[in-house]
């Protein structure tokens, strides 16, 4: 848990704010580089008026919590799991591990390693009925609408995770829900596909078991190319975590009610779903096959400088240069495409890359490729539908919402999400019932 420091008393870490109104001064302090927002609300012209608010669309300049999980650098495209850099992370260790420190904060002994693979493992499996509710979905269901209902369909079978204060109970429900988002995610592609839902297969590491139950047919056992399962490992530790991103702020915020984990993780799903965020990775793919060919590229590029088109899978809110994780990615697509043989695609994506990257209209707003740019080449070399794209990406970022739902359920400063507003409406209207308005 991250303590949270006293105000300075040092006069230089502080602002000197004069309110022109009354010509009144206020000090406010610094700390950690921010100001507290209680602080500029005791700046009033009268006690009849409400104090000054912060106006922040899409929170571009608001801090909503203090967070020991993750440290972004956007400038220096820098990215750190509990202090660790990604890269680190990505070539020496493997995604259960990363979930381990996510969660606990440090990395596991052998044994508590052991226990936490046990663990995760033999909690593979869902109730029955869980199946039996998403046969009922329709056939073309997409799957990450398919995964947010039954993933918020587990808080009905599991009554006791509303009990947020119990920290056993708090660890029984992460470890569910690590261990079933892959059974659930699957199911979802398997429905799509009309195929019958494998099951969890306990002699399976958590990624090959995850690629068994999502292509296993009639064979006795599956057999996952470890090339594959490396990369798709590489790709989840990629996805785990991402301080306040918009999916991992709908699970604060809805967590902040109180609620049980798997209603919290079910709104980051939904926010995951958009395709400015974890959707991105599905409509790169379907942007590179609508350009089609490498000499449709520079009208395509025209059209978004026109603003006719987005570029997907470029741009981030916080990383100013290149995203730390497309780098690795790209190393990971070089290993899949040894197995799968390349993608046409990506010829047309490494022509846009190389075009965007000296183009002055990308450069001048710091646009680089982010994660979700070389991460759907890679899942479509994997032969997955583009829907499944987000499902991938949700598998990943698990452990990271219930690291910080984890940290914002233990957090004394963190209340109820309910920020203030600036009212554009009218006021005291008249109103006239309908039988006279309707005369
Ligand atoms: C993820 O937050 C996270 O950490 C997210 C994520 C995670 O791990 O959780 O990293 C995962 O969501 C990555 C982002 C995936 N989304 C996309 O690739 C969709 C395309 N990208 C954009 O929509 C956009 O870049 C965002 C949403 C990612 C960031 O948008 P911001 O920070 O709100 O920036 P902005 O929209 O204000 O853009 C600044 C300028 C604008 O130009 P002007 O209007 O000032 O002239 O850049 C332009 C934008 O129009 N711009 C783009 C663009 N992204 C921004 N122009 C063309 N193509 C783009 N992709």
């Amino acid at each position: 848990m991250t303590d949270v420091p006293a105000a300075t008393e040092d006069k230089n870490q502080s602002l000197t704010v004069r309110d022109n109104r009354t010509g009144s001064e206020y000090d406010v302090p610094i700390v950690d580089g921010a100001i507290q927002a209680a602080d500029l609300g005791k700046i009033r012209t009268d006690e009849d008026t409400p104090g000054i608010a912060v106006y922040d669309p899409g929170f571009v300049n608001t801090a909503s919590c203090r967070s020991a999980v993750t440290f972004i650098d956007g400038e220096k495209g820098i990215l750190e799991y509990r202090g660790y850099p990604i890269e680190q992370l990505a070539e020496k260790s493997n995604f259960l591990e990363v979930n381990y420190l996510l969660i606990h904060g440090e990395l596991p002994t052998k044994e508590q390693y052991d226990n936490w693979v046990h663990e995760i493992t033999y909690h593979t499996f869902v109730h029955e009925n869980v199946k039996t509710f998403m046969q009922g979905f329709r056939y073309d269901a997409h799957p990450m609408g398919m995964l947010m209902a039954s993933v918020g369909a587990l808080s009905t079978f599991y009554p006791d995770a509303r009990n947020i204060s119990d920290p056993d109970n708090r660890h029984m429900q992460i470890v569910r829900m690590i261990a079933k988002m892959p059974t659930l995610g699957a199911w979802s592609f398997r429905h799509a596909q009309g195929k019958p839902y494998i099951y969890p297969d306990n002699e399976l590491g958590y990624t090959a078991n995850f690629l068994s139950m999502l292509f296993k047919m009639s064979e006795k056992k599956f057999e996952a190319d470890e090339r594959l399962v490396k990369a798709l490992d590489v790709l989840f530790i990629l996805h785990a975590d991402h301080e306040q991103n918009c999916s991992t702020n709908a699970v604060r915020s809805v967590g902040s009610s109180q609620v049980d984990p798997y209603s919290a993780v079910a709104a980051g799903v939904g926010a995951l779903y958009g395709p400015l965020h974890g959707g991105a990775n599905e409509a790169v793919l379907r942007m590179l096959r609508r350009i089609g060919s490498k000499e449709n590229i520079p009208s395509f590029i025209e059209g978004v400088k026109n603003g006719n088109e987005k570029l997907m899978g470029f741009g981030h809110r916080v990383y100013k240069n290149y995203d730390p994780r497309a780098r690795i990615i790209k190393k990971s697509a070089e290993d899949v495409f040894e197995v799968t043989g390349t993608n046409p695609l990506l010829d047309i994506a490494l022509e846009l890359e190389k075009i965007a990257l000296e183009d002055d209209y990308f450069v001048s707003r710091k646009l680089y490729p982010n994660v979700d740019f070389y991460s759907g080449l890679i899942y479509e070399a994997f032969q997955f539908p583009p829907e499944m794209f987000t499902v991938l990406f949700a598998i990943g970022r698990t452990p990271g919402w219930l690291a910080q739902w984890l940290e914002l359920v233990q957090d004394k400063e963190q209340k109820i999400a309910r920020p203030k507003q600036i009212y554009t409406g009218d006021r005291q209207l008249e109103f006239v019932p309908a039988s006279e308005r309707w005369k």
